[in-house]
């Protein structure tokens, strides 16, 4: 996305739903947005998912991550008028996500249409690469769970054995998520042009073992 001059300003005018510190709000983001459960999408995008989720599930808490300025500030211009108190954004990159958040003070984490990282030397930048799962892992409460949706088979196929390797068990699995109406789940940007181009959409569940 081309660099948008008004970015940074627009982004800094959303104070209460901006948030440039995460790590000072850890342990401490379930009552921020006033919810029992917390959920929170790596790689938002332009904020469809974030958005209409926490219009349905508005008991729940939305935090989004998106590190790309631009995006992020897109997203909020595309939401703003409908930006609830359950919902915050933080435009940083996720490898850090593990000081943002307390021991399982995560109960969803939301990894939708991730980008798939093809070159060999770039696989550890997969946001379901192992690196990542033991942080998710720390963070995810008990019985805490990740969601994928992907168009990447090869990426679906590495995020299952990456998922196995490191204890994660897999609830749901669907390699055509979307032959079957999922009124539940919203349909992401990226998830909209796959769709338009009849291809199918892998989708998974994985929650934490406790054990
Ligand atoms: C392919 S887009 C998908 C956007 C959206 N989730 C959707 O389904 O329409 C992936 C997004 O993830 C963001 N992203 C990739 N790696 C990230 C990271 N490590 N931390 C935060 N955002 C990341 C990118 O900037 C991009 O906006």
């Amino acid at each position: 996305m081309r660099n948008k001059p008004w970015a940074i300003p627009f982004l800094e005018s959303f104070k209460d739903t901006v948030v440039n510190e995460p790590h000072l709000v850890a342990s401490n983001w379930k009552s921020r947005l006033n919810c029992g459960i917390l959920h929170v999408e790596i790689g938002s995008g332009k904020g469809d998912y974030w958005n209409k989720m926490a219009h349905m599930y508005p008991d729940h808490g939305w935090i989004a991550i998106e590190k790309d300025r631009n995006v992020a500030a897109s997203s909020l211009k595309k939401n703003r008028d409908e930006i609830l108190p359950t919902m915050a954004l933080i435009n940083l990159d996720a490898k850090d996500i593990g000081k943002w958040f307390a021991d399982g003070e995560v109960d969803v984490l939301h990894l939708n249409f991730s980008d798939p990282w093809p070159k060999k030397g770039h696989i550890k930048r997969r946001l379901s690469h192992s690196e990542f799962l033991k942080e998710y892992k720390r963070l995810l409460s008990a019985g805490g769970e990740i969601q994928m949706k992907t168009d990447n088979g090869g990426l679906f196929e590495f995020s299952c054995v990456e998922m196995s390797n490191n204890g994660f068990i897999c609830k749901e699995l669907s390699v055509d998520y979307r032959r079957m109406d999922h009124p539940e789940d919203v349909i992401t940007e990226y998830e909209q042009r796959f769709l338009d181009l009849n291809q199918p959409i892998y989708r998974a569940v994985w929650r934490k073992n406790n054990e």
